[in-house]
């Protein structure tokens, strides 16, 4: 069985942790103290974007840590309305400096956006910056199959990641497979999926956490970490912080990760990808 306290090996030979610190929603004056409390938890992802408006905290965090900059995985993603080549560049020149690092270790397109139709030139951004050493690893997020049908046929190369919507509620199963064939790694966003209803409370959940004496939130991330999902859980709680990545002590039987996929409703929280609202 797959050590899933070892990094997920991407199709670049770049190492990913399988479990990181989301921080959406969390605000640039928090976000500081919320990285800290990750990183001295043992977090050694962190996920964030330019749209979030808080690299400035992550990075402060970041590089007055005690863990040295190389040990920490650190993501970020250009935001719809800088996608092309220039723009791109100068999104992430600005991303780096916000951050006060000279590297990422992954970069991605926060979303297609179809209607510009600029994601290839903004991928191909992507892969010089990567030949350059500004970023160890490029990928997107939120794209469907037929967005990264294009971006390999236009530049031979398959993204590293795909961050995507993915929950007990939603879990993309074929969108997974799809992936794994390809050889890019499937991350999680939204992953306790209580943006609408309530995965935590579902019995298949709260039986599993009681069985395990573990909460339902370690429940259901351990439920990514089984089916091979890099996940990041966000919480702006420094108690919630530590109980997301404290699920390496138990393993879900078999039963019980088919109880959660049963729960799938095949229904998204998010926006569609494909449709024009982004
Ligand atoms: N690429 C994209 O388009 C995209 C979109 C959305 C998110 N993301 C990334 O994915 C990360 C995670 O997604 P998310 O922040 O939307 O949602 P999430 O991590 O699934 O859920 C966060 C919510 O769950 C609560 N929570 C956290 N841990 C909990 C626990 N153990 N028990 C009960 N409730 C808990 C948090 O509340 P408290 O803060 O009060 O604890 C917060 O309200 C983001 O932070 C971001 O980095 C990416």
């Amino acid at each position: 069985m797959t050590d899933l306290r070892a990094p997920f090996q991407l199709n670049d030979g770049v190492a990913m942790p399988r479990i990181g610190y989301g921080t959406y929603k969390v605000g640039d004056d928090e976000a500081q103290r919320a990285v800290e409390a990750a990183l001295t938890t043992g977090y050694r992802l962190v996920d964030t974007a330019e749209m979030y408006g808080n690299e400035v905290g992550v990075g402060r965090a970041i590089n007055g840590s005690d863990v040295a900059r190389e040990d920490v995985f650190l993501t970020t993603k250009v935001w719809n309305d800088h996608h092309g080549s220039d723009q791109a560049r100068a999104a992430l020149e600005a991303s780096l400096e916000r951050l006060g690092t000279d590297y990422l270790d992954l970069y991605l397109i926060h979303w297609p956006s179809p209607k510009q139709g600029l994601y290839v030139e903004t991928f191909e951004s992507l892969l010089k910056a990567k030949e350059e050493g500004l970023i160890r690893s490029a990928g997107v997020s939120n794209f469907l199959p037929e967005h990264l049908e294009r971006l390999h046929a236009e530049t031979g190369v398959w993204p590293s990641v795909n961050q995507v919507e993915l929950h007990p509620y939603f879990n993309q199963a074929p969108l997974r497979s799809w992936h794994a064939e390809r050889g890019i790694a499937t991350e999680s966003w939204g992953p306790l999926g209580q943006r609408t209803g309530s995965v935590l409370a579902e019995p298949a959940v709260t039986a599993a956490a009681e069985a395990h004496g573990k909460s339902p939130g370690q429940v259901v991330i351990r439920w990514h970490l089984q089916n091979g999902c890099v996940v990041i859980p966000k919480s702006a709680k420094e108690s919630r912080i530590a109980e997301n990545f404290d699920v390496f002590d138990f393993a879900l039987t078999k039963a019980e990760m088919e109880a959660i996929d049963a729960l799938e409703t095949g229904k998204r929280q998010g926006i569609d990808p494909g449709s024009n609202e982004r």
